[in-house]
Formats: C-alpha cells, structure tokens, sequence
C-alpha cells in the first residue's frame, strides 16, 4: 500500500535515506504512514507559539483601517450621497478620515425631531455625549433643554440638535481647525437636508465657525444674523447664544441669555416656527 499524502519535509527526509540505502520499500511506506500530511486547509504551522501558550489560529484577517489621504475631499463626497439624514448619520459613523474617532468611544450626530423647524448647532460632544452618543446630554445639555422649554421649545418636538464635530476632542479641548475642515462637510449637508426655519449657534465656537465671523460671542449674541451656504434656496436666520456650558459658571449671564431667549422666541413666531407650552 502506497501512504498517499506523506508530510512533504518528513519524505524528503525518508527519501534520502532510502536513497542512500538505509531503508527497503516497506520500512519507507510505513515511514510515510507514520508522517501524514496536515490537512489542506489546517493552520499554517508558526514559530510563534510556545508549548504552553500555542500561537493563536489565525482568523479572518480584520479589514486594514482605511486612512483617507484627503479626508476634506472624501467628507464632501460622501456627504453629497447621503439623500436623507438619517442615511448621513450613519455615513458619518462609518467615516474614518477624522482623527478624533480614535479616541472616541461613539460618533455623536445628532438629536431631535429630524422636521424640527429649529435647528441648534453646539460645538463637540463632551464626556457624557461621547459616552452616550448623543448631543447636549450632559450639564450643559440638560440646561440647554431647560432654557429652551420656557419658550416652548424642545428636541422631543420642535427642535433638532447636532454639533460642528462629531467626535469628542480628547480632554475637551477645542478642535483645530484640520477637524473642523473635516466635519464641516457632513455639517453643510445636515443643513441642506434640514433645511430649518430657524438656526441657532451655541457659544462662541460654533457662531464663528458657522457664519465665518471673528467677532466675540458679547458682540453677537441675540442678534438676527444670516446664514448663506451654496446650494440653499435662500439664507436662514441665525441667532448666535451663549453656549449653556459657560452660563453653568457664569451665572450673572443667565440674565443676557434670557433676554436672548426673548428675541429666539418672538422671531418663532415671525417665522410661523409653532411654540408649545412656554412663554
Ligand atoms: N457642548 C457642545 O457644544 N455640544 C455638546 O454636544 C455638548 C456640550
């Protein structure tokens, strides 16, 4: 009986010696049958492992993280794809071109009724959003729903709520302006597909990166201001407000921020944006 299948490197082996005379055609078939080839598809052999520790088996291997080389450009591309929000949602979170979403433990898009007729854009999700992955969940957050709620605003109904960025910045520093470039895209086609009545921008950040600005958020807070973007049918008010985070340690500003919330309400009403319970 002829071994069929003798390990390659045991009958080179076995060879040589029949070769040199050593073996007679038995001794070299039962060679053969005591060295059997590994199976086709068994793990390649490692030098890895240890006998008490062998080497892993190797799986599937996981896809390469890809790293776009022009992640602005890609951002662009994929945004314009997305035709309804809740499909640029997840476009975002499978965006890998920010550096940002190493450190984070979730994209944060966003929050609200996606026909709310009031959008507010923040900054950057901080702790507590990252770990729940939505916007304004935290302090600053939980603030914010308070003020909007005495004019009858609220992200149950009337309001939806997104970030310039979608990825904590670690340490909750600011963003730079390379992640700014890199999210803005996703930010313009929100805007697009949204298309709100109204717009507001919380704290100094997110103002200056949404109307181009470089005046203070002291000067610009509760004014009516246009938002222009390439592509909109026609600018959108924009109304700047103190971020709810710097109002959480300067309390005498709460009074400004009221009186901002005045103006927020009464151009809701100019603008048809329906109110609920409130002032
Ligand atoms: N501050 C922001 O600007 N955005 C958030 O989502 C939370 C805090």
């Amino acid at each position: 009986m002829t071994h069929p299948r003798p390990d390659p490197q045991a009958k080179s082996l076995i060879d040589f010696w029949a070769d040199a005379g050593a073996l007679d055609p038995e001794e070299v078939e039962a060679h053969y049958a005591a060295f059997p080839a590994a199976p086709a598809d068994a793990p390649a052999p490692s030098h890895s492992g240890t006998p008490e520790s062998p080497a892993p088996t190797r799986g599937k291997r996981p896809e390469p993280r890809r790293l776009s080389n022009n992640p602005i450009a890609e951002a662009r591309q994929l945004a314009a794809s997305a035709t309804s929000l809740e499909a640029l949602k997840r476009t975002i979170e499978q965006f890998e071109g920010c550096p940002l979403k190493q450190a984070a433990r979730n994209t944060v898009v966003y929050d609200g009724s996606t026909d709310a007729p009031v959008m507010i854009v923040g900054e950057a999700p901080g702790a507590e959003e990252d770990a729940r992955g939505l916007p304004f969940v935290g302090r600053a957050g939980q603030l914010l729903d308070r003020m909007l709620a005495t004019i009858g605003l609220s992200r149950e109904t009337n309001v939806y709520i997104t970030n310039c960025i979608y990825w904590r910045p670690p340490g909750n520093r600011d963003p730079s302006p390379a992640e700014l470039q890199i999210c803005a895209p996703f930010l313009a086609r929100q805007i697009e597909l949204k298309a709100p009545k109204l717009l507001l921008t919380a704290g100094k950040f997110a103002t200056q990166a949404m109307l181009g600005v470089e005046d203070g958020i002291m000067r610009l807070r509760g004014r009516k201001l246009w938002f222009k973007q390439a592509g909109l049918p026609a600018a959108i008010p924009c109304i700047p407000m103190l971020h709810p985070a710097y109002l959480l340690r300067r309390g005498p500003d709460k009074a400004r921020a009221w009186d901002d919330l005045l103006t927020i309400a009464a151009l809701c009403d100019e603008l048809g944006v329906k109110r609920g319970e409130g002032l």
